[in-house]
C-alpha cells in the first residue's frame, strides 16, 4: 500500500471533519466573492441611479455577505482548530502506543533526538495533511465551480476563461512548484535533522565538553550545521517566493482577461455595463481559494516522508512477541537456564555462548565476572527485552517466552545498571514501582535501602524533587533509589545488577546486611564484578567467554557472617 493511502487511513475517522472544514472554507469564500460583486455592482448602480430604493436590496445583500464572511470564516477556523487538535492528540496517543512494545531492544538504535522528533515533529506535520492538504482541494473545487457558474451566468466566455486561470493556478503552478521545491525542501529537513541532532548531543554533554576543552571545536561543528540549514533554507523560500508570484501574476492576468473579455459584450450591447466592474472583482475574488493549493502540493511530500518515517517505526516487529496462548504465572519461581545463546545482531560475537545456570526456588547466586561480559545482557533477556534462540531459560519450570512478558516482568525486582530516574519527587519515584505503597511501605523500603536517613535530610524530605534523570542525587543515591523501588515491587526473585558499585564500604556493608534479610525466600541473583557481595549468597559462579564456570562456595568464615546478618 503506497505511504499516501495510509496516509488517508489515518485520516479517515476525521472525514467528517474534513467535510465541514471545507464546505465552511468555501463558503467563507463563496461569501467574499459574492461581497466583491455586490459591492462592486453597487458602487457602479448608485452613481447612476437618484432613487434609493433601486439599490437597497444591493445594500441589504453587502451588509449580509459581510457579516457572513466574518462569521464562516470564524466558524471555519474553529471547525478546523477543533478538528486539528483532536487529530493531533489521536495520533500522538496512536504513535506512542505503537512504539511502546519496541522498547528497548528496537528503539535502541534510533538516536534520542532523532525519537523525539519524530514524536513531536513528524506527527505535527502529519497534522498539515488535514489543514493544508486535504482540506484547501475540496474548497478549491467548489469555488472554481461556483466562481465559474457565476461569471458564465453573464456569458459562458467569461466562466471558461476563469475556470482556464483558476485551474493553471490551483493544479499547474501547484505540481511546478512542488518540482521545484522538492529538492530544496528535502535538503531543509535533512539539514535540520543534522543539526537538531548534534544541538542535543552537544547540549547533553557541555559539562564533558568543557573539561575536555573541546567546546570550540564543537562550536565549529554546530555553526557549520546551521550554516547548511540556512543555505537550504534560503533555496527553498527562492522557489516558493517565485512560486507566490507567479499565482499573483495569474490572478492579476485573470481580473484582466475577464474584463478585456466583458468590454466588447457590453460595447455590443450583451451585458449591462453596471455589471461591468463585477467581473474582473469577483474573479480576482475567487483565487484565494487557489492560492493554498501550492502549499498542498508542497505539503504532500513533506507530509509522505513524516509518514514513512513513522510508519517505520510503527510497523517494526517487537523483538518480543507474546505467545498466542500465554501459560498462567508460575507458582514457584527457580531460574534454570541452559545452553544459552545470544548475540545481538548476526554479525557480531556470541555474548552468551552455552550459558548453565541454576538457581533453585528461594535460593541465591552471585555472577560474577569482567565488565562486558554478558551479565547486564543477561538481565535483559530474563525482562524478556530481547529474544534469544538458542537455549532456555525457565523460570517456575517452565520456558519464560512461554509466559506473557508483562507477567515475566511482574516476576522480577530488578536493580538494573542504567536506572532511569523520573523528574519528579521522591516518592514520586518510589511510587513507580507500586502506585498503591503506603507512606510506611515507602520508607520500610528505603529503610531497607540505606535511604530513608538520607530522604529525611533532604530540604522537603519525600516530597523533594530530584531533577532530571535525578540529577540532584548523588550516584551512590540513584542506586539506593533504584533497590528501595525493587524493594518495594516486592517480587518473588530479585536481581541486582551492580547494585552497590557506587557506594562506599560501610554503607554497601549496611545495604548487604538489610538486603540479605530481605533475600530470605525469594530467588536471588546478585551481579558483580566485585566479590563483596559473595559472603552473602549460596554461590559464586564466573561468567567468561559467555560460559558460567563454578567459582565455588564462599569461605565459610564469611558465610557465617553472612547468615549473622540474615
Ligand atoms: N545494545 C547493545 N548492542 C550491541 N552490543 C551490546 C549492546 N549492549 C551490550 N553490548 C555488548 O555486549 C557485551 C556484554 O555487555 P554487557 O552485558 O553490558 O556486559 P556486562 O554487564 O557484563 O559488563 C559487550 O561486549 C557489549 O559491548
Ligand atoms: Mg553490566
Amino acid at each position: 500500500m503506497s505511504t499516501f493511502r495510509r496516509e488517508l487511513g489515518l485520516m479517515a475517522r476525521y472525514r467528517w471533519w474534513i467535510l465541514i472544514g471545507a464546505l465552511l472554507g468555501a463558503a467563507a469564500i463563496a461569501s467574499n466573492v459574492g461581497l466583491m460583486a455586490v459591492s462592486a455592482y453597487l458602487i457602479s448602480k448608485a452613481a447612476i441611479v437618484t432613487n434609493v430604493a433601486a439599490v437597497a436590496l444591493a445594500i441589504t445583500a453587502v451588509r449580509v455577505l459581510a457579516i457572513s464572511r466574518a462569521v464562516l470564516r470564524y466558524l471555519e477556523r474553529y471547525a478546523t482548530h477543533r478538528a486539528t487538535l483532536r487529530i493531533l492528540a489521536g495520533m500522538r496517543a496512536w504513535f506512542y502506543a505503537a512504539i511502546e512494545p519496541l522498547a528497548p531492544a528496537r528503539l535502541s538504535t534510533i538516536h534520542s533526538g532523532d525519537l523525539l522528533a519524530r514524536i513531536v515533529a513528524d506527527v505535527d506535520t502529519l497534522e498539515d495533511l488535514y489543514v493544508r492538504v486535504l482540506v484547501p482541494p475540496v474548497v478549491a473545487a467548489v469555488v472554481t465551480l461556483a466562481a465559474s457558474l457565476l461569471l458564465g451566468a453573464f456569458d459562458p466566455v467569461l466562466g471558461v476563461a476563469l475556470a482556464a486561470f483558476l485551474v493553471v493556478t490551483g493544479v499547474v503552478l501547484p505540481l511546478v512548484s512542488r518540482r521545484l521545491t522538492r529538492g530544496p525542501a528535502g535538503a531543509v529537513v535533512a539539514a535540520r535533522a543534522d543539526a537538531n541532532a548534534l544541538l542535543v548531543d552537544q547540549v547533553r554533554g557541555v559539562a564533558d565538553l568543557l573539561v575536555l576543552g573541546a567546546g570550540d571545536r564543537h562550536r565549529t561543528r554546530t555553526l557549520a550545521a546551521g550554516r547548511d540549514l540556512d543555505r537550504a533554507a534560503e533555496r527553498l523560500a527562492e522557489a516558493r517566493g517565485l512560486n507566490a508570484a507567479l499565482v499573483a501574476l495569474c490572478t492579476g492576468l485573470a481580473g484582466v482577461t475577464v474584463l478585456a473579455l466583458a468590454i466588447p459584450l457590453v460595447t455590443g450591447g450583451a451585458l449591462d455595463g453596471v455589471v461591468l466592474a463585477t467581473i474582473p472583482l469577483a474573479a480576482m475574488a475567487s483565487f484565494e481559494a487557489v492560492m493554498p493549493l501550492s502549499q498542498s502540493a508542497q505539503l504532500l511530500d513533506t507530509t509522505s516522508r513524516a509518514a514513512t518515517r513513522l510508519f517505520e517505526l510503527v510497523d517494526a516487529e517487537p523483538e518480543v512477541v507474546d505467545p498466542p496462548d500465554p501459560a498462567p504465572p508460575p507458582a514457584t519461581h527457580g531460574l534454570d537456564i541452559s545452553g544459552l545463546r545470544f548475540r545481538y545482531g548476526a554479525a557480531e560475537p556470541w555474548v552468551l555462548d552455552g550459558l548453565d545456570l541454576s538457581i533453585p526456588a528461594g535460593g541465591s547466586l552471585a555472577l560474577v565476572g569482567p565488565s562486558g561480559a554478558g551479565k547486564s545482557t543477561l538481565v535483559d533477556l530474563l525482562l524478556r527485552f530481547r529474544e534469544y534462540r538458542e537455549g532456555t531459560v525457565m523460570i517456575g519450570g517452565r520456558d519464560i517466552r512461554a509466559y506473557r512478558a508483562d507477567d515475566v516482568r511482574a516476576m522480577l525486582g530488578v536493580v538494573s545498571q542504567r536506572v532511569h530516574l523520573f523528574n519528579a519527587t521522591v516518592r514520586d519515584n518510589l511510587a513507580v514501582a507500586d502506585a498503591e505503597a503506603t507512606d510506611e511501605e515507602m520508607e520500610e523500603a528505603c529503610r531497607v535501602a540505606q535511604l530513608h536517613e538520607t530522604i529525611v535530610a533532604l530540604p522537603e524530605g519525600y516530597e523533594t524533587r530530584i531533577g532530571e534523570d535525578g540529577i540532584r542525587l548523588s550516584g551512590g543515591e540513584r542506586q539506593r533509589l533504584a533497590i528501595a523501588r525493587a524493594v518495594l515491587k516486592d517480587a518473588p526473585i530479585l536481581v541486582l545488577d551492580e547494585a552497590t558499585a557506587n557506594l562506599d564500604v560501610a554503607t554497601e556493608r549496611r545495604l548487604l546486611e538489610s538486603i540479605t534479610r530481605f533475600m530470605a525466600g525469594r530467588t536471588t541473583l546478585v551481579i558483580s564484578h566485585r566479590r563483596t557481595v559473595a559472603d552473602r549468597v549460596d554461590r559464586v559462579v564466573t561468567l567468561a567467554g559467555g560460559r558460567a564456570t563454578e567459582a565455588g562456595r564462599a569461605p565459610a568464615r564469611h558465610r557465617e557472617a553472612g547468615a549473622g546478618g540474615a
